[in-house]
């Protein structure tokens, strides 16, 4: 199967319109070895031509235009996106929904029951498109089922809970439920390779080390290095797991959870513009090499 990275970075991108960190101040004057990074958004496909879309970034505009497999082919409206699955509500993943509004065929989208309570209430994207292209709603199982998507052949995919947090615009943002935030098993049928996707995973719960053991590639959060990043950036007194964010670094951390899965493919996606591993020559990022982990970056083609 093919994934094709539309965006690596975290809500804001790399570098954020308004921050001054290390790591944005220096890629803005050219003293850094890295890349800019949109937000946050993969494609996967088996056969090239029909794509998934998973999560829909305020940059989906940029993101389509520079992947020219989902470019139209025939017909004066056209696109190679089929469906979307929304992995949860934040702004950096549903904010590119709004931007989807001239399909001349109602939107697929599948996700949660409480991502699409978040999505017709707090920020209302499902009833505002319900005006331009009208949204089909698929709710996805949260206990590892298994389902598949009309006109995308050979693969399926598998959903779980994962624990997290809602948006701050949610009307339960500080009572969490299930189904706020989701892990991904895609599958190929004719291969029965799997791809592992959870851009959000703030907790390695025993289900999701199952689903990780049995993946080929792992494309799972990289947000943070280290647990008091955003502190220690002098940006806001919280914690990368009181944001639904494992750090890489640490006891219990990302390297050390993915030391177990020798065999797979690592590869870190959404990133956050404070990470030290956005740098191509840090420190943080020859350790990353040591434990055969990789960082995603925008339009990184990966073949599973
Ligand atoms: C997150 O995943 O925590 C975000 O990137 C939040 C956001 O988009 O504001
Ligand atoms: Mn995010
Ligand atoms: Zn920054």
């Amino acid at each position: 199967m093919k994934i094709r990275v539309l965006g690596s970075g975290a809500g804001g991108g790399f570098p954020q319109w308004n921050c001054n960190c290390h790591n944005c101040s220096r890629i803005r004057r050219g003293t850094m070895r890295s890349s800019p990074r949109t937000q946050s958004s993969i494609a996967v496909s088996s056969n090239g031509v029909d794509w998934v879309l998973f999560n829909a970034s305020p940059d989906i505009r940029s993101q389509l235009e520079a992947f020219s497999d989902v470019h139209p082919r025939s017909g004066i409206r056209d696109s190679g996106i089929r469906a979307v699955i929304l992995i949860d509500s934040q702004i950096d993943h549903t904010t590119g929904l709004l931007m989807l509004r001239e399909s001349t065929v109602p939107l697929q989208i599948y996700c949660s029951e409480m991502v699409r309570a978040d999505l017709t209430s707090g920020f209302p994207v499902f009833t505002m498109l319900g005006h331009y292209c009208r949204v089909e709603h698929h709710a996805v199982p949260l206990d590892g089922g298994a389902f598949e998507i009309p006109g995308i052949d050979d693969l399926r995919f598998c959903t779980h809970a994962l624990k997290s947090k809602a948006p701050p615009y949610s009307p339960h943002r500080h009572d969490p439920h299930e189904g706020d935030n989701i892990g991904v098993v895609i599958e190929q049928a004719s291969t029965g390779r799997r791809v592992y996707y959870a851009p959000g995973l703030g907790e390695i719960e025993p289900h999701v080390e199952r689903a990780m053991a049995e993946a080929d590639c792992l494309l799972v959060d990289g947000t943070f290095w280290r647990e008091d990043e955003m502190a220690h950036a002098g940006i806001v007194h919280k914690l990368a797991r009181e944001m639904g964010h494992l750090p890489q670094s640490g006891s219990g951390g990302m390297i050390e959870t993915l030391r177990a899965h020798e065999h797979a493919r690592k590869i870190l996606i959404h990133i956050n513009n404070t990470n030290p591993i956005l740098d191509e020559e840090s420190p943080e990022r020859r350790e990353l090499e040591t434990h055969g982990v990789e960082v995603a970056y925008d339009g990184m083609a990966i073949t599973v």
